[in-house]
């Protein structure tokens, strides 16, 4: 196994004394990804999470000898600080693991076509186009929108729905039950407390991920309500791949304006009360600080909003100003 190369930027910060970080802290997930993406980088086997570790929370690297001098741990000394944010499931205490259990093994596999290779046969480049929104602002529509101008330009794109995604990969418990039975239900099925919010969210980065390195311009509708949420998202494909990698699109639509669409009918349900957790109604919406674009949901049809995110991606050089040739 290679030595970490302790010359460049990243490797040095691993250097970094440990301190203290409350269980939870955004820091903890922004150390886990850099620390993960070094590792991916170095062929090196990917850091643990702490919470895996008695009595510690953040990251450390596994004490294979070749990491011992870059080994970061950060603890709080098995005091956990996190506190409620909502009410909701993520102020659980974290869970200490079974100290029977043995620590799972894993190698990360280089891969023999490299992500350049993939762009350079498809003359674009990959990326995550992350749509943000209240549901009925118009997200799907706007990234379908996107997904239909790419695929007459020769770009290979795809759409993740946050609707479409949660029948299958986040699918919810009532789904899972029947095939697998209750327990495993109960453990993978995802509804939409802010726990399980975080894990959907958690999920479809990887997946982004993989997709962005595999060339495709990967586009993403979901509510994503959370900011530290969505910023694990950028961090984590971010650091993987690059800086540019990650476009947060904010359709920025009044509630009043989803709820008089209210497509589904559940913004009715919410009023009347028969629907709990409703983002908007009796669930949070954080907006981007600072998102790559905001469409105004409600401005304009979406073919024609579609468009601003054309010439953002044509702008940032992911997609050529004319057509991709066929491969
Ligand atoms: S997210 O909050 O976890 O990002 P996601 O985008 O996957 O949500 O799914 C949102 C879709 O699920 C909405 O478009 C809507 O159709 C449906 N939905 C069902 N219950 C809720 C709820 N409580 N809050 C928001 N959307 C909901």
């Amino acid at each position: 196994m290679p030595a970490l190369d302790t010359t460049c930027d990243a490797a040095r910060q691993l250097t970094w004394k440990p301190r203290k970080l409350k269980a939870g802290n955004s820091a903890t997930g922004g150390l886990y990804c850099r620390l993960a993406s070094i590792a991916r980088r170095n062929s090196l086997p990917p850091p643990i999470a702490a919470s895996s570790l008695p009595h510690t929370t953040g990251t450390a690297f596994p004490p294979t000898h070749e990491m011992v001098s870059f080994r970061v741990c950060i603890y709080v000394g098995g005091v956990h600080q996190s506190k409620p944010r909502h009410n909701n499931q993520r102020a659980e205490p974290p869970q200490m693991p079974d100290p029977t259990t043995p620590p799972v093994q894993i190698t990360w596999h280089p891969e023999a076509i490299s992500r350049q290779q993939r762009e350079s046969l498809s003359q674009h480049k990959g990326c995550v186009v992350w749509f943000t929104g209240l549901s009925g602002s118009g997200k799907s529509s706007i990234a379908n929108a996107v997904d239909q101008i790419l695929y007459a330009r020769n770009v290979r794109s795809y759409l993740l729905d946050g609707d479409n995604v949660r029948h299958g990969l986040n699918a919810p418990q009532q789904v899972l039950q029947s095939l697998y039975g209750e327990s495993f239900a109960r453990r993978f099925g995802l509804g939409f407390s802010a726990e399980d919010r975080q894990e959907n969210i958690r999920r479809i980065s990887a997946v982004t991920q993989l997709f962005c390195t595999a060339g495709l311009v990967t586009l993403t509708a979901f509510v994503s309500p959370y900011r530290i949420d969505r910023d694990r998202a950028r961090s984590y494909i971010t650091e993987a791949g690059g800086a540019g990698d990650f476009l947060e699109i904010f359709v920025d639509t009044p509630l009043a304006i989803c709820e008089q669409r209210d497509p589904k009918g559940l913004y009715r349900q919410a009023r009347a009360g028969t629907l709990k957790g409703m983002t908007g109604i009796d669930d949070p919406y954080e907006p981007p600080h600072t998102p790559e674009l905001t469409l105004e949901g409600n401005s304009a049809p979406p073919q024609k909003l579609a468009q601003q995110v054309i010439d953002l991606l044509v702008h940032r050089q992911i997609i050529p100003a004319v057509q991709c040739p066929t491969a």
